[in-house]
């Protein structure tokens, strides 16, 4: 086993762990970023549209207060408020310390940072470059991050965490081209390893996306928070089936894509929720204006995620959906090919080269695809910190800031400010400890042996056979749409999965052996998918990413937070919480608002 020891260790190397690692390391800590993959291959690069702060270049309206407002109602208030005032105050200056770095974004006429409308925002707010922002930022950051002499460990998986009385120590993994374990012994320890999306079939999410972070953080005593919120972005590709789920950016709702059915219908207008009602436009003719007019209602193309993805999905459901099963998002007809292929060079060669499809004269084939987690772990909102002493967690895999929806782009700014914050807070906390942590060898010595176990197995169950069927049950009973007695199954089935999976057994060597690797990617899946079911039972109401059948309504009462927790058999536990009193002064940006169907009580303070 390979030993290392660092102040800071930071497990995932996206946008929020580069701009941690880069934070700690400018505090003078010793500073180790761990990748799954190769430094800068992360999905980040999957928020393509653009990262959302408001500058108010394009509107000199917008402001913090209200992007703050927008996050908040985008996130059907279970968003933790403070949250949704640091990152709406800082992001401005987030985005600007990334131009400072070498970030290349579109630029207005008179040669400030451009601006583009995304759903939910009231203002054209989301900084670009083309449709390709996550990677020009991934790219920036990594520069950055190389010239500060950070220790990268590229293609380490970590496995487990090492905790001891409440604090962190350390992480435990190995190597994945040579299967050596690699102990890192440290005094905090950064998760920045993004979602889960990878449990479901049509995801936009790669490979790495097994929920290892969550997981992790469940098992060293961490609370994770409100599961069951999970994000299906409205617009994936659907067709050919090889890449079904690939993003579509809303850049092109942003630039004036329209989504219509089978029968050309241009649906949105059917499926304008109450709670937007008063800002969206009704009909063509002043939806259409507003494209023009940015100061008319808004296209309820662009209406929150949530909203739009359940509204593709019913068309679908009733029989008008497109030839392959989703339905039409047109752009050609607003737009000229110049424009589309200035504005959206790699959704027109995605379409060109994988489906034949020139985006400039023809619509494309889309549906929702599973994109993103809201919860997560559970983290103190201005330090980042678990309910673990030296254990932070920033980016998709922290909870708390987007509520029971995300807006397009809030992910960006999300994963520098809270990126950032995580990197400066544990520096600090790892600077405050004189020694390094205590490490239980017999715990390492427990950790290294289940590491292998699926290794000295040879009779057992087959890893890819296990991940596929939680795969297929995700998709067809943790979906968009929810019941009660899907729920109930999906949790029988998880639990018999999570049986099978402690008996993998793998062919061949520790040297690189993905059916080991997918062994144990599995438990993580495993343990984050029963997070999801168990949670999304618990909730009987319906509430931005997480929809109910059979509670098909926003409940007041419901106004709380979920809680996961492993219980001292080691049995998960959920309970209910409620959410941080929201002061007046920041009450009074949201005004009167409530949840679409919620009684007006929902919209108090907590
Ligand atoms: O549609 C997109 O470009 C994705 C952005 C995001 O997830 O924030």
């Amino acid at each position: 086993m390979r030993r290392h020891e660092y102040d800071v260790v930071v497990i995932g190397a996206g946008g929020a762990g580069l701009r941690a690692a880069i934070e700690a390391s400018a505090m003078g800590v010793r500073t180790a970023l761990v990748c799954k993959s190769l430094l800068g291959k992360a999905h980040t690069v999957m928020a393509e549209g653009g990262i959302a702060a408001a500058l108010g270049n394009v509107w000199k309206e917008d402001n913090w207060k209200v992007h703050f407002r927008d996050t908040m109602r985008g996130g059907k208030l279970l968003n933790h408020w403070r949250m949704a005032q640091i990152h709406a105050q800082e992001a401005p200056a987030r985005v600007l310390e990334l131009e400072e770095w070498g970030a290349l974004f579109d630029r207005t006429k008179d040669g400030l940072i451009l601006q583009r409308d995304f759903g939910g925002h009231r203002y054209a707010r989301l900084a670009h470059v083309g449709d390709r922002t996550g990677l020009e930022m991934i790219k920036t950051l990594q520069h950055h991050a190389v010239h500060r002499g950070i220790d990268v460990f590229m293609e380490t998986t970590m496995f487990r965490l090492l905790a001891e009385d409440g604090r962190v120590s350390g992480a435990i993994g190995y190597e994945r081209q040579t299967g050596r374990p690699i102990l890192l012994h440290a005094k905090a320890v950064i998760l920045a390893t993004g979602g889960i999306g990878k449990a479901w079939t049509v995801t936009s999410n790669s490979w790495e996306y097994t929920g290892d972070g969550l997981a992790m953080a469940l098992e060293a005593g961490a609370d994770l928070l409100n599961m069951e919120m999970t994000q299906f972005h409205p617009t994936g590709m659907v067709w050919p089936l090889s890449v079904r789920g690939l993003l579509v950016t809303e850049g092109v709702r942003g630039d004036g894509g329209t989504l219509k059915n089978a029968e050309g219908e241009r649906f949105m207008f059917r499926y304008i929720p109450e709670f937007f009602r008063a800002e969206t436009a009704d009909t063509e003719e002043e939806a259409d204006a507003w494209y023009e007019d940015k100061t008319k209602r808004r296209t309820p193309d662009l209406l929150p995620r949530d909203e739009v993805a359940r509204a593709i999905n019913a068309e679908i459901k009733a029989g008008r959906g497109s030839p392959h099963g989703g339905v039409f998002l047109d752009i050609a007809t607003r737009r000229s090919a110049d424009y589309i292929r200035r504005r959206l060079p790699s959704m027109y060669h995605q379409f060109m080269q994988l489906a034949g499809v020139d985006i400039t004269r023809e619509p494309m084939e889309i549906a929702p695809t599973c994109h993103y987690l809201m919860g997560g772990v559970k983290v103190d909102p201005d330090s980042q910190q678990s309910t673990v002493a030296g254990l932070f967690a920033a980016g998709e895999v922290a909870a708390g800031l987007h509520g029971a929806n995300r807006l397009g782009g809030n992910s960006l700014s999300d994963l520098l400010v809270f990126g950032r914050r995580a990197g400066l807070y544990a520096a600090e906390y790892a600077k405050r400890l004189a020694r390094m942590p205590a490490l239980d060898e017999e715990r390492v010595r427990r950790a290294e042996r289940d590491l292998a176990a699926p290794l000295d197995r040879h009779e057992g169950e087959d890893p890819y056979a296990v991940q596929s069927e939680l795969q297929r049950t995700m998709q067809s009973l943790v979906g968009i749409i929810r019941t009660g007695s899907e729920l109930e199954e999906a949790i029988t089935k998880i639990d018999a999965l999570a049986e099978r999976a402690s008996r993998t057994a793998t062919r061949g060597g520790r040297a690189y052996n993905p059916s080991w690797h997918t062994a144990l990617d599995v438990r993580s899946q495993l343990t984050c998918a029963a997070s999801v079911a168990r949670s999304a039972l618990t909730r009987e109401e319906s509430r931005g990413g997480h929809t109910r059948e059979d509670f098909p309504k926003a409940d007041a009462a419901w106004g709380k937070r979920l809680v996961v927790t492993r219980g001292g058999d080691g049995r998960m536990e959920i309970s209910i919480e409620a959410r941080p009193e929201i002061p007046a002064e920041l009450q009074a940006l949201l005004g009167e608002e409530r949840p679409a169907g919620a009684p007006a009580a929902a919209a108090g303070g907590s």
